[in-house]
C-alpha cells in the first residue's frame, strides 16, 4: 500500500475548498479522454460544506457532463427523509449545478435493501470498469464515525472488508437503521481514495489509524485505502491535534 498523504488545514471549510479544487482538476483533466469521471461519494455532515463549495464555486467550472456520480453508502431510508444521503446533496449540491440526471446514480434507499444491494452491485458491474472483476472508480470520498466505521461499514461488519460482494446491507449499531454499503474490495480498489474527517471528535481514533498502532486494526477505516493509488487525508487542525506536529499546517 502507498502511505498516506496527509494534508492539515486551519478550518474544515479551508480542507472542503482544497476538496473541491482537486475534485475539479481531476475532473477536468479526465474531460479528453473518451471515459467518464466515476465519482462515489459518502454521506453524513462533514461533505455539506464541500458540497455547498461545489455548488457556490464551481458550478461553472467543472465539466459536469464528464461527472457520473455513485454513492458509497445510503440509509433506507426515502430520498425525500432528512436521513438521507442523496436528498442532502441533491439539496447542497445536485439542484444547483447542472449535472446531468444520466448521470447520478443514486443508491434507492426506499426500496428493499437486500433486493437494492443486489440491484446496485449489477449496477457498478455494467457502468463502471472493473479489475479483477472489481468495480474501479476514479475517486471515493469517505468520511470517518467516531467508532472508526468508514461507508456503512462499522466495527461488528468488519468482515465486509474482505467481502466478495461489493455491495451489503448493514445496520447502525445505535439505531439499528439499516444500510446499503459499498464494501472493503469495491472501496480499496479505487484509483483515489479521500478521507475527509474533522473535528476533535475524531482525533483519537485517527491517531491510532495514521500512526499504525495495534488497536487500529478494530477500526474498519484502518483497513481501507486505495490498494494500488493514493490515499489521501484531508482534516482539520481539530481531528490532526494528536498527530506528530511535524505535519504541515495548510
Ligand atoms: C453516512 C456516511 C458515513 C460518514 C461517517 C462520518 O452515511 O453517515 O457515509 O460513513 O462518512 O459516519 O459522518 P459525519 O461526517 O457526519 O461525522
Amino acid at each position: 500500500m502507498n502511505p498516506y498523504d496527509i494534508l492539515v488545514f486551519n478550518t474544515p471549510e479551508e480542507a472542503a475548498k482544497a476538496i473541491a479544487q482537486l475534485i475539479s482538476n481531476r475532473i477536468t483533466e479526465k474531460q479528453n479522454s473518451l471515459s467518464p469521471f466515476n465519482l462515489a461519494i459518502s454521506g453524513g455532515k462533514t461533505p455539506q460544506t464541500l458540497f455547498n463549495i461545489l455548488a457556490n464555486d464551481f458550478a461553472e467550472k467543472i465539466p459536469w457532463h464528464q461527472l457520473r456520480l455513485f454513492w458509497v453508502d445510503e440509509r433506507c431510508v426515502p430520498p425525500t427523509h432528512p436521513e438521507s444521503n442523496f436528498g442532502m446533496t441533491n439539496e447542497t449540491l445536485l439542484k444547483k449545478v447542472p449535472l446531468p440526471k444520466k448521470n447520478v446514480f443514486r443508491m434507492k434507499g426506499e426500496t428493499v435493501p437486500e433486493e437494492e444491494a443486489i440491484r446496485y452491485q449489477s449496477l457498478l458491474t455494467k457502468e463502471l470498469p472493473s479489475k479483477n472483476g472489481i468495480p474501479v472508480f476514479d475517486l471515493i470520498l469517505l468520511g470517518m464515525g467516531n467508532d472508526g466505521h468508514t461507508a456503512s461499514i462499522f466495527p461488528k461488519d468488519i468482515n465486509l472488508i474482505d467481502s466478495h460482494l461489493s455491495v451489503a446491507v448493514t445496520q447502525h449499531p445505535d439505531t439499528g437503521q439499516k444500510r446499503i454499503t459499498l464494501t472493503g474490495p469495491v472501496l480499496k480498489q479505487a484509483d483515489e481514495i479521500i478521507f475527509f474527517v474533522t473535528g476533535a471528535s475524531k482525533a483519537t481514533i485517527l491517531k491510532e489509524i495514521i500512526l499504525n498502532e495495534p488497536s487500529a486494526k478494530k477500526y474498519p477505516a484502518f483497513h481501507i485505502y486505495s490498494a494500488e493509488g493514493k490515499t489521501s487525508f484531508y482534516l482539520d487542525k481539530e481531528a490532526a491535534a494528536l498527530l506528530p506536529k511535524e505535519l504541515p499546517l495548510l
